[in-house]
């Protein structure tokens, strides 16, 4: 029995019923607290495999397993009452065959009990999108600059900046949406480009340094709070968090060494014994 005014939380065809409406606002979070301050503001929270290189400090994402991400998807179902929680399925742990990204992605979803999983990869995925939507797994799909094959593609830089480059991308995302997915991440492309292709497909995109015409944004939090120390270029802060937390952490400090703190108000008066 649930109780009766509970939050409904937004579902995967919520999302997709979304496409051509309101924008889609989307965050990362990976943790209890700022999912619960997110939670007010957004439709989708995604716990990013990015964590690899927010929270831990990697070069790139390909380290982060399966259990760090139900570890940071489970933190953030705590945290949160009405988005959509959508957990990053990790790199390795899907494109290996159709059967394993579902033994993946039912994990997550049972040990977390998030509402969809997301997967990188366009006409390549295709597939497999297939196969775990028909088994009941909402997918998200991520096309352009997909941060998973940075081996194999060098750099984070943007994709289809050539007019003549946009073919591939294109392809990729009507393949994801004809897979059954119920948006699609464009990832640093060409601007015009993610106006066509949001004209194009008929499920909700969700841009990252894409273009203004996606029918939803995303950023990862940490970015857009001046917290992480090297952003993409395409990156908004809008916050300055770190300069604020060094600054409180350097005022304690001080105030630890000139032992002030804890001030005389802050100590516990002494219980008088009876006599
Ligand atoms: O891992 C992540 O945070 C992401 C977003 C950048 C879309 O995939």
């Amino acid at each position: 029995m649930s109780a009766q005014n509970e939050t409904r939380r937004l579902t995967a065809p919520d999302i997709r019923a979304r496409k051509g409406g309101d924008p889609l606002v989307c965050l990362t979070s990976y943790h209890a607290h700022t999912a619960r301050i997110v939670d007010a503001y957004c439709d989708v929270i995604l716990v990013g495999d990015s964590l690899g290189m927010v929270m831990h400090g990697l070069e790139t994402t390909v380290p982060v397993t399966l259990d760090m991400m139900i570890l940071q998807g489970l933190a953030v179902m705590r945290g949160s009452r009405r988005a959509l929680v959508v957990v990053d399925m990790p790199f390795g742990s899907y494109e290996g065959s159709k059967e394993q990204a579902f033994a993946s992605a039912a994990r997550i979803m049972k040990e977390t009990g998030c509402g969809a999983i997301k997967v990188e990869g366009g006409k390549r995925m295709a597939e497999t999108i297939s196969f775990l939507v028909e088994r009941g797994v909402p997918v998200m799909g991520h096309v352009g600059l997909t941060p998973q094959a940075i081996n194999t593609i060098g750099s984070f830089r943007a994709q289809g900046r050539d007019e003549s480059d946009w073919g591939p991308i294109e392809a990729d995302a009507r393949a994801v949406a004809a897979a059954g997915a119920f948006a699609v991440v464009l990832e640093a492309i060409a601007e015009p480009l993610g106006r066509r292709i949001t004209e194009e497909v008929a499920i909700p995109t969700i841009g990252i340094g894409a273009s203004v015409a996606c029918d939803g944004q995303i950023l990862v939090l940490e970015d857009m709070l001046g917290l992480s120390p090297r952003v993409p270029k395409f990156v908004k802060r809008f916050g300055e968090l770190g300069p604020s937390i060094e600054h409180a952490i350097k005022s304690y400090a001080e105030e630890v060494r000139a032992r002030r703190f804890p001030g005389p108000e802050q100590v516990y008066p002494m219980r008088k014994t009876k006599a």
